[in-house]
């Protein structure tokens, strides 16, 4: 039996289950060495008043405090790290000019590692004090920063997936920043996943490698082989765009006579756990498809709509089975925020069912029935995320890493009591959810580890 080396009293939001969530009141959470759940004790529980005594005899309870509630850690499973520095910026640009003239000259300048050091640290910790505790980062398409990326999120204590951006077509990438071949680029992805698997290896909450074609656009069949060969041999991550926009869609079917999916699929791209970003095209064969092979959507509302002139319609790719997260798209969406993309997936969920051109008569104008609830969206940016990448994060369960944010809703500027009116635990949450800005973010534990510290500041 593992050894609970700490406990954390208090209470506590999740949501185990698509569509609801839970509130554990006074509850208490064991915490094996290793960070891992092992137990979770309800108040009026046998065990819960007799562990909690043994836990404060003993120095090992932390309690949240007054006027605080646990959340899970967020999942971010869509991050363009060398994209921070441009966030908020340019975004009434279409995709493809917004891509040249702004953001292969910003990525290009991760080949100076000073600079990329600079960058990361700040974003990570910039997620970090937002509550998320584990990030997919696409890097550029620099070896050597991509991998210092995976070594800043270790020693930040951040769970992370790191990969190269890889984009090696001539035709389609500026001269000054793209990969030499597709054979350098696929040797420059082993030698990530190689170098990443071992900061992994040492690190206490997992880092691991993901093979990034940045999108079927901008590299050559031989690469997008490539590299589907070696996600197979290393069985590795992989993740990617797809199906972002209508040119996307156009130009791929124009290339290969097939959809994004199925050209993915079929350089075997698509795996158990790959994680494709968008995916608003998405028909209804496609969605059966990635169930199947339980390929994973990364949601990123914002980039929807700047992006993609359409919104993915998130209620039907749960119904059919397919694994679903939630992703700023830093830097297709301005915000580094999990809180603010949760809000966006309910906002933009909403004028896909009902459309948004009031001269159409009301039943022609959006989709019908493709709203999610709050729930849903809390759902999306932890269990959903957790899910989608196929580790134990979430929610507080046992097995699940103990990965956690402190809210607290009496902060001076940003107090989220509603001076206890509707005071219903639902009500709670949303508050916190639709309210909260960084400063209510007060403490955040990855792996059962204190990685950040507002109140200590
Ligand atoms: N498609 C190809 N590259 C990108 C990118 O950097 N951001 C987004 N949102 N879409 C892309
Ligand atoms: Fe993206």
């Amino acid at each position: 039996m593992t050894h609970v080396a700490s406990a954390f009293y208090g209470s506590f939001f999740h949501a185990p289950v698509y569509g609801s969530f839970e509130y554990l009141e006074n509850a208490l959470i064991e915490v094996d060495e290793r960070g891992t759940i092992a137990r979770v004790l309800r108040e009026g529980e046998p065990e819960h008043a007799e562990a909690l005594a043994a836990h404060r005899t003993r120095g090992t309870l932390t309690e949240l405090g007054a006027n605080r509630y646990g959340l899970p850690g967020f999942v971010d499973i869509h991050v363009h790290a060398p994209q921070w520095p441009q966030a908020a910026l340019a975004l009434d640009e279409p995709l493809y000019l917004w891509l040249e003239q702004r953001t292969f000259p910003l990525e290009s300048r991760f080949a100076d590692l000073d600079f990329a050091r600079t960058v990361y640290r700040d974003l990570v910790q910039q997620l970090m004090a937002r509550g998320s505790t584990t990030t997919v980062y696409l890097g550029s398409a620099h070896l050597e920063s991509s991998i210092e990326l995976a070594a800043i999120c270790a020693e930040l204590g951040q769970r992370a997936l790191v990969g190269k951006t890889v984009m090696d077509d001539p035709a389609a990438n500026p001269d000054y920043y793209r990969d030499a071949s597709p054979a350098q680029a696929v040797a420059d992805t082993e030698t990530l996943i190689r170098e990443v698997e071992g900061i992994g290896r040492a690190s206490r909450q997992g880092i691991w490698p993901v093979v990034t074609p940045r999108f079927i656009p901008s590299c050559t069949d031989e690469v997008l082989r490539g590299l589907g060969q070696l996600a197979e041999r290393y069985g590795a991550y992989v993740q990617t765009h797809c199906n972002e926009g209508q040119w996307e869609h156009d130009v791929v079917l124009e290339r290969f006579g097939k959809t994004d999916p199925y050209a993915l699929r079929d350089f075997g791209l698509l795996r158990e756990h790959s994680i494709m970003a968008h995916c608003p095209y998405l028909t209804d064969d496609e969605g059966e498809m990635f169930a199947e092979l339980g390929v994973a959507v990364a949601h990123c509302p914002m980039a929807n709509s700047y992006f993609s002139s359409a919104v993915a319609p998130i209620k039907r790719f749960r119904q059919q089975g397919i694994n679903v997260g939630l992703g700023t798209d830093i830097s297709g969406g301005y915000s580094p925020s999990m809180y603010e993309n949760i809000r966006q997936a309910v906002l933009v969920s909403r004028l896909l069912e009902t459309g948004v051109d009031a001269q159409r008569p009301a039943d022609e104008r959006g989709l019908g029935d493709a709203r999610i609830s709050l729930a849903e969206a809390f759902w999306l940016a932890t269990a959903g995320g957790g899910q989608s990448l196929g580790l134990p994060v979430g929610t507080f369960e046992p097995g699940q890493a103990f990965d956690l944010q402190v809210v607290d809703v009496k902060r001076r500027d940003s107090d989220l009591t509603g001076f206890g009116v509707f005071d219903q635990p639902a009500d709670r949450l949303a508050r916190i959810l639709y309210l909260a800005t960084p400063d209510n973010v007060r403490k955040v534990y990855v792996q059962g580890r204190l990685v950040r510290d507002k109140d200590a500041e």
